[in-house]
């Protein structure tokens, strides 16, 4: 691989994981405890009920894309080991 490729990639994968540790304090958390809530839901589950505006509560994820909460989500099912 071209040096310049690595450095763009190494950059993107950096940028990521910074966006995803922001998310550690994703607004979910303030009402939802997915062990307990979602427990058996799939993450296309809980993506459909996230977007869902017939839940009052979920005003605030109307603001998020789609891949926003697909990533919300996928790091809530799947959190990273304590450092
Ligand atoms: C302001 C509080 C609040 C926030 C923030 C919030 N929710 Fe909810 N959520 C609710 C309420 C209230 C319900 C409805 C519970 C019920 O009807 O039993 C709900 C229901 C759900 C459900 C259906 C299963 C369940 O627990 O009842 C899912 C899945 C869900 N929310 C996912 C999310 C995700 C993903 C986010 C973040 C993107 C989020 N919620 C953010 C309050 C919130």
């Amino acid at each position: 691989m071209k040096p310049f490729v690595l450095t763009m990639a190494l950059t993107a994968a950096i940028t990521l994981a910074g966006a995803a540790r922001a998310n550690d304090d994703n607004l979910c958390l303030d009402c939802h405890e997915p062990t307990e809530d979602w427990q058996g839901m799939s993450a296309q589950e809980i993506l459909e009920q996230a977007m869902d505006g017939s839940i009052k509560r979920h005003a605030d994820n109307q603001e998020f894309t789609q891949e926003q909460l697909e990533a919300l989500i996928a790091e809530m099912l799947d959190p990273p080991a304590p450092e």
